[in-house]
């Protein structure tokens, strides 16, 4: 079958029709098909214009908990179309590159996590949506960077916490909370990049520049940072901040929404430590191209599947992130 090919070629697919107006078709396609396009900050520009909603990983996943709509696009990591199966069992979710994976995820095995919880008892174990569904099945709550401070405060001040699999993350709400969290030796390969020494010399070259970071930094970047915070709160505290000018640490996607909502404003990249580089790009959220999202629509191709007794565990944590959400206003 053509399309199993194209699994071997990394989900290209056939070439984009020639004298067709491909966005319009996309757009065509989604009104026919009732399907909604969703994307991450992280993707490219044109994905991010094309897009239905753009948001982060909380915005993502409470939108795909609403929708309406019978298939939905995820344009973002394989990680974001399992959450939204596991909230929409009954719909159609589609990856448009399966290859679209997570270093973050990958950092932590399902089976390997569950023998560190095992070997923790009496804890609750908290983990960052950024994990496949198998991890998220031994896991009592999901956070997100929007919401992992409020959700581990719900928490009394003497529960015994288990948190997974970001130890940056990890580390700075143990910081900010005051609370002493065990912590999965995890990263995310984007983000532990960001090189302190280039920031600082970003910022003694722009003085009045502000400097922006993601929690999933090392910490000497984020103690740095004048806002540290979630995609979302980055791009909202850009836009609603007196400084005119940002230096940004974390994914060079986000440049895109800071740039297109702010058009008066200067935004900098923060550039990797082991490169020339200007900037920090997520290889897996790249893969993911007007061709690939053309041919996912039009053949309904690939589609994410979870495994049923795997769901059935991971959505509890996922809706019990939503509720405790939803109940602090997040
Ligand atoms: P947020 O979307 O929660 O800011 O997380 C960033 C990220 O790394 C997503 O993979
Ligand atoms: Fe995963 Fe890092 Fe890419 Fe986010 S930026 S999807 S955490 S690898």
């Amino acid at each position: 079958m053509i399309i199993e090919k194209w699994k071997t070629q990394g989900y290209v697919g056939e070439p984009l029709p020639e004298g067709i107006d491909v966005k319009a078709e996309i757009r065509r396609m989604c009104r026919e098909k009732n399907a909604v396009i969703m994307a991450h900050y992280y993707t490219e520009g044109e994905i991010q214009d094309i897009a239905d909603f753009v948001g982060d990983s909380l915005a993502l996943a409470q939108q795909a908990a609403r929708t309406d709509a019978d298939i939905i696009v995820m344009c973002g990591v394989h990680f974001m179309g399992e959450t939204n199966k596991i909230l929409c069992p009954d719909k159609k979710v589609l990856v448009p590159d399966l290859n679209a994976t997570c270093s973050l995820a990958e950092s932590c095995p399902a089976q390997e996590f569950a023998d560190f919880v095992a070997a923790h008892p009496g804890h609750t174990v908290i983990s960052y949506v950024n994990t496949t569904a198998a991890t998220k099945a031994v896991t009592d709550v999901v956070v997100t960077s929007s919401n992992a401070r409020q959700i581990v405060e719900s928490f009394p001040k003497d529960e015994k916490i288990i948190f997974g699999p970001d130890q940056n993350l990890g580390n700075y709400i143990n910081s900010i909370t005051g609370r002493s969290m065990i912590l999965w030796n995890g990263a995310c390969h984007v983000h532990e990049k960001f090189s302190l020494e280039k920031i600082l010399r970003l910022k003694a070259e722009h003085p009045g520049a502000k400097v922006l970071a993601h929690p999933e930094c090392k910490g000497p970047v984020v103690k740095v940072a004048d806002k540290v915070g979630s995609t979302a709160a980055l791009l909202k505290y850009s836009i609603e901040d007196e400084a005119t000018e940002f230096i940004v640490a974390t994914e060079s996607g986000i440049l895109h929404k800071m740039q297109q909502s702010a058009p008066n404003k200067t935004f900098i990249p923060a550039p990797p430590e082991d490169s020339t580089c200007a900037c920090n790009e997520c290889n897996y959220m790249k893969l993911i191209t007007m061709q690939k999202l053309y041919n996912c629509l039009k053949y309904e191709w690939p589609v994410i599947e979870v495994d049923a007794e795997v769901a059935r565990k991971a959505v509890c944590p996922i809706n019990r992130m939503l509720e405790i959400s939803a109940k602090l206003g997040l």
